[in-house]
């Protein structure tokens, strides 16, 4: 089964879909009656508990949208559904995930009927040795599994240069529902679209370096990438054992709570959760979440020095003016907003505030070096675990350069129609590969200097932001630092690239909407571990800006793309799209 492309191309409007109004092409079916446009997961199981709506409704109501837009789903989903409402009507619900249907990135396995390829040919058809220990753990507490969300292929590790976000070889491009045209940003694009475009009410994500924040900001949706560990990673295709994690995208902190409280927690298949071990709230992430009269005292941070000054987006046309007004509402609403000229060493750490550093920081310094490494290493871990039918040639494939030769062989390049656009693929359309490819794998003396360079640097950057003094030699603590949330997510915006290094978390929350009808939003860095105080400050946000905005597919009858060469003997029209793009010609 194909992942959902969700890429929303042009997609026709099947039966169900009355084109009411050219500014809402694709209106939301009320579901038994029932709108559940934006719903979250406590509006979901209150009207599961009203017996106004079953699990079995919600899934046949997702999957009706699905089809509306895109996509294929679980096989399995009504069954488990139904399964679920059953056990409600006996024994009462398992906890807030009782019947609510989710969805995963596709590079998170699933041990079902399901294929889990990350966006690849190169995977598909294999099967990992057991199921990722996040959906083990989301299904255990009731959650519906419905499918699995299109991605930048590999979780952007493919491809570096000529690359674009939400491209895959197996299902195309994915595509923003606010404008078709643009673009959904880090590699968990899939995840966010069918989130916002109301596929389904939550989904799970991965974040390495942005793959969370950037799409979860360009879709107006809440997002936590956490301390990584503070998850298990098992049965997620790697990217980078130091940096990877996932997390949820959804319509509320609460929501990102709820699957908090399900998801954290040690597991043997990785060694990485044991250091998160004490770090965890007490009482449960979902305790942390507040409303704005907790801002009152709140201490907030802005390294104005690069993020607030020159980055670009804040100072593309209407968004400084939006970013300050938050911050003006935030100091109204009783916040102390402490403007921090340089975070220290923060002009060491990033090339302005981007995947690299600036031209006087030497080289041997440099954290691609460290990145292309540990996806050496961690796809050799992976293909331990991975094993192919009987008579498949790729049985025993072990190494990334394997996986590489693989794709060369098979023409499977992320080419384009090529002429430099940049949501097109062009080059090889592996050059990450390659880089890593290059580096053997080789945790040596080069890896080490590099990476613990990163690591430190990073870290001293974020503690010593939180960490205020006064002319009188008081030091504040913060609560956290904000950020503002580039639309674009790219190499010279990324407010994800110091936490990255550092391997500490980010909170995003939106707050408006900007240039081309994109949402935008602010990213709080905080401390290691600081997960349930980011809940906290992002909530209270959440509760102030209350901001939403519903996708109006702007250009979706003329948006230009992938599509038109993926399928040949296919068109793509208005009228006749439904699965993966295009009706046959
Ligand atoms: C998984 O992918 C393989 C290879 O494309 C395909 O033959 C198979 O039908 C897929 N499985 C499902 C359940 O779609
Ligand atoms: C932790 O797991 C990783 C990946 O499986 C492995 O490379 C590493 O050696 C392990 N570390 C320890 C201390 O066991
Ligand atoms: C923060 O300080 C800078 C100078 O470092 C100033 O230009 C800017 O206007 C200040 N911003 C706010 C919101 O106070
Ligand atoms: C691979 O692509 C190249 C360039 O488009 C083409 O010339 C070649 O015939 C293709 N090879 C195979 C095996 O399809
Ligand atoms: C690239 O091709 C697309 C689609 O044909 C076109 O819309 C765009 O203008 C082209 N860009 C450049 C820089 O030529
Ligand atoms: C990216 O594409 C542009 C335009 O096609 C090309 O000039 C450039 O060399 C490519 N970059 C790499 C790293 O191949
Ligand atoms: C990788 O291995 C090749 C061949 O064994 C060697 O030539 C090359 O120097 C190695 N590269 C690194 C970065 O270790
Ligand atoms: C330092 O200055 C802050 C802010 O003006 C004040 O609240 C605090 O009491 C002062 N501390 C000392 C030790 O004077
Ligand atoms: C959508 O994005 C395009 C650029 O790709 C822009 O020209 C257009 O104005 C945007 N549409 C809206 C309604 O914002």
């Amino acid at each position: 089964m194909r992942p959902i492309s969700i890429a929303l191309t042009a997609a026709g409007l099947v039966a169900t879909a009355v084109a009411k109004s050219s500014s809402d092409p694709f209106p939301l079916p009320l579901c038994n009656g029932i709108d559940i446009e934006d719903a979250t997961i406590d509006e979901l199981q209150r009207w599961m508990m009203l017996g106004d709506l079953t699990s079995k409704d919600l899934v046949k109501c997702y999957v009706a949208r699905i089809e509306q837009t895109n996509g294929e789903v679980n096989p399995d989903a009504l069954s488990i559904a139904s399964a679920l409402d059953k056990e409600r009507a006996k024994h009462g619900i398992r906890g807030p995930m009782h019947g609510i249907p989710f969805m995963v990135k596709d590079n998170i396995y699933t041990d079902d009927k399901h294929n889990t390829s990350e966006g690849g040919l190169v995977l598909l058809g294999g099967r990992y040795s057991s199921e990722a220990t996040v959906v083990a753990k989301i299904r255990a507490a009731g959650g519906v599994l419905l499918g699995h969300a299109a991605l930048s292929e590999a979780a952007d590790h493919r491809a570096l240069s000529n690359f674009s976000d939400g491209y895959s070889t197996r299902v195309g491009q994915t595509r923003n529902p606010f404008n078709l045209t643009q673009p959904t940003s880090g590699s968990s694009g899939g995840s966010v679209v069918a989130v916002r475009s109301n596929q389904v009410a939550i989904a799970l994500g991965s974040e390495t370096h942005g793959s969370l924040v950037h799409p979860a900001a360009l879709l107006g949706l809440y997002t936590l990438k956490s301390t990584p560990g503070l998850i298990s990673r098992h049965g997620i295709v790697p990217g980078s054992f130091y940096h990877d994690t996932p997390g949820p995208v959804a319509r509320s902190m609460k929501d990102v709570a709820i699957l908090f409280d399900i998801m954290a927690g040690v597991d043997r298949f990785d060694n990485s959760t044991f250091d998160a071990l004490g770090h965890y709230p007490e009482d449960g992430y979902s305790a942390e979440v507040v409303g704005k009269d907790a801002l009152r005292g709140m201490k907030l941070g802005l390294p104005w020095n690069p993020y607030w000054s020159t980055i670009s987006s804040i100072n593309s046309p209407g968004q400084r003016d939006q970013y300050e007004k938050r911050v003006k509402e935030l100091k109204a609403a009783g916040a102390e907003i402490y403007n921090i000229t340089y975070i220290p060493g923060i002009q060491n750490v990033a090339s302005r505030y981007g995947f690299g550093q600036p031209s006087d920081v030497a080289a041997e310094y440099g954290q691609l070096e460290a990145y292309n490494t540990l996806l050496a290493v961690g796809y050799g871990e992976w293909l331990k675990g991975w094993t192919f039918p009987r008579g498949d040639k790729r049985r025993g494939m072990s190494s990334l350069a394997q996986m590489a030769a693989w794709n060369d062989a098979h023409n499977d390049t992320t080419g384009s129609l090529g002429n430099g656009t940049w949501w097109y693929n062009t080059v090889s359309g592996q050059d990450f590969y390659d880089n890593a490819i290059a580096t053997n794998g080789t945790m040596g003396d080069k890896f080490w200097k590099a990476f613990g360079w990163g690591r430190r640097t990073a870290r001293q950057a974020i503690d010593g932001g939180h960490a205020v003094v006064l002319k009188n030699g008081t030091v504040i603590e913060l609560d956290g630092l904000l950020v503002p949330n580039d639309p674009s997510g790219g190499f010279d915006n990324a407010c994800s690239s110091i936490p990255s290094y550092a391997g500490y978390p980010i909170a995003s929350v939106p707050i408006g909407q900007s240039g081309y009808s994109l949402p935008c939003g602010i990213c709080i860095y905080g401390r290691q571990y600081s997960e349930p105080k980011l809940i906290r400050v992002a909530s209270a946000m959440e509760d102030l800006f209350r901001w939403n905005a519903k996708p109006k597919f702007h250009n979706y009858k003329t948006a230009k793309g992938r599509w038109e060469t993926l399928w040949p003997g296919y068109t793509c029209t208005e009228d006749s799209l439904d699965h993966y793009g295009c009706a046959k010609a």
